[in-house]
């Protein structure tokens, strides 16, 4: 039959599963299920072109195909390569994937500071996740971070590049969602900033949308920002007739005040549908909306319960540790 022939059976984890042929590994094992799944910090299923420039999916393919059961010899980015039939995968099994990943989330944090206590993505930013759930809890450097002076991206949306990740998606968003692309990645390695051609608005109706994408807290919403801790608010599912977006959004109330819009985020984290800014930033009244009820909430959201429950917790670490190691 032609339906099988365009099959493939890959195994992730243990775990068999018949896809798609051209399905990359990272969705197949998305398909499985977020235990099998491995982290991801650029790709985006909603954006073209995303991934492949962090390499937090990082998986062994321990037999290539049925055809040549030869093992890749280095890890691979799950969500840039697709499955062959007969592939056999490990990523949670992995102590090569594991060693790899703390030594990415250890990359990404040469130049993010941590300042996770003052910062608007905290309990719901996706390195912080990442960290807990894979990183090493004590660093090995020493060196100064990168900084650089916050930039208005018109008057609602606040770029702090010192935050930045580099992992494209506010420039994929901005390309593939706005009218035209006002702003991109400039310069390169330590260097690379995002601009806006400088402080150039972006004057668009779904320029807001780079918030709801930025996986840290790069780019945040200025009509929102330092008003509470996410996990203060309760997300309330709300609709509303709307000419240029769906209209469907969430709610972030705290008591009777709408402190926030955003766009609904499915189980990756990722916004189900992109929305207006019209929806997200002057619709801040209860009597705007359809309220259809409390949010479901995802499990990279703090807010849901036990998230961290099964985390081993790092010992205290002790000063005299940290010298060791910096030497
Ligand atoms: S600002 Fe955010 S979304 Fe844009 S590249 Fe940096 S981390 Fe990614
Ligand atoms: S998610 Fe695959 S390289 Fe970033």
């Amino acid at each position: 039959m032609q339906l099988e022939n365009d099959m493939a059976k890959v195994t992730i984890d243990g775990i068999q599963i018949e896809v798609p042929d051209g399905t990359t590994i990272l969705n197949a094992a998305r398909m499985i299920g977020p235990d099998v799944a491995p982290p991801t910090m650029c790709y985006y299923s909603k954006l073209k072109t995303s991934g492949g420039y962090c390499r937090t999916c990082l998986v062994e393919v321990t037999k290539g195909s049925e055809k040549d059961p030869r093992p890749m010899p280095k890890l691979v980015a799950s969500c840039r390569t697709t499955v062959m039939d007969g592939m056999e995968v490990s990523n949670n099994t992995s102590a090569k994937v594991k060693d790899a990943r703390a030594g990415v989330v250890e990359f990404l944090l040469l130049n993010h500071p941590l300042d996770c206590p003052v910062c608007d993505q905290a309990g719901e930013c996706h390195l912080q996740d990442l960290g807990y759930e894979h990183g090493n809890y004590k660093t090995r450097t020493d060196f100064e971070r990168r900084t650089f002076d916050k930039i208005d991206i018109g008057d609602k949306v606040q770029l702090h590049m010192t935050r930045c990740i580099l992992c494209y998606r506010c420039v994929k968003t901005a390309e593939q969602i706005t009218d035209g692309r006002v702003h991109g990645v400039i310069n390169r390695g330590d260097h690379a900033e995002i601009s806006t051609y400088v402080a150039q608005a972006i004057d668009n109706d779904f320029s807001g949308n780079v918030i709801d994408v930025c996986p840290v807290g790069a780019l945040t919403d200025k009509t929102f920002r330092f008003k509470s801790r996410v996990w203060f608010t309760k997300p309330v599912d709300a609709h509303r007739s709307c000419d240029t977006c769906s209209g469907k959004v969430v709610l972030w109330y705290q008591g009777e005040e709408v402190l926030r819009v955003t766009g609904r985020k499915d189980e990756w984290g990722e916004v189900e549908e992109f929305i207006c800014n019209t929806c997200r930033f002057d619709k801040k009244k209860t009597s705007d909306w359809t309220i259809e009820g409390p949010r479901k909430i995802n499990r990279h959201s703090v807010i849901a319960a036990n998230h961290y429950t099964n985390l081993v917790k790092p010992k205290e670490f002790k000063l005299n540790e940290i010298k060791q190691i910096t030497e």
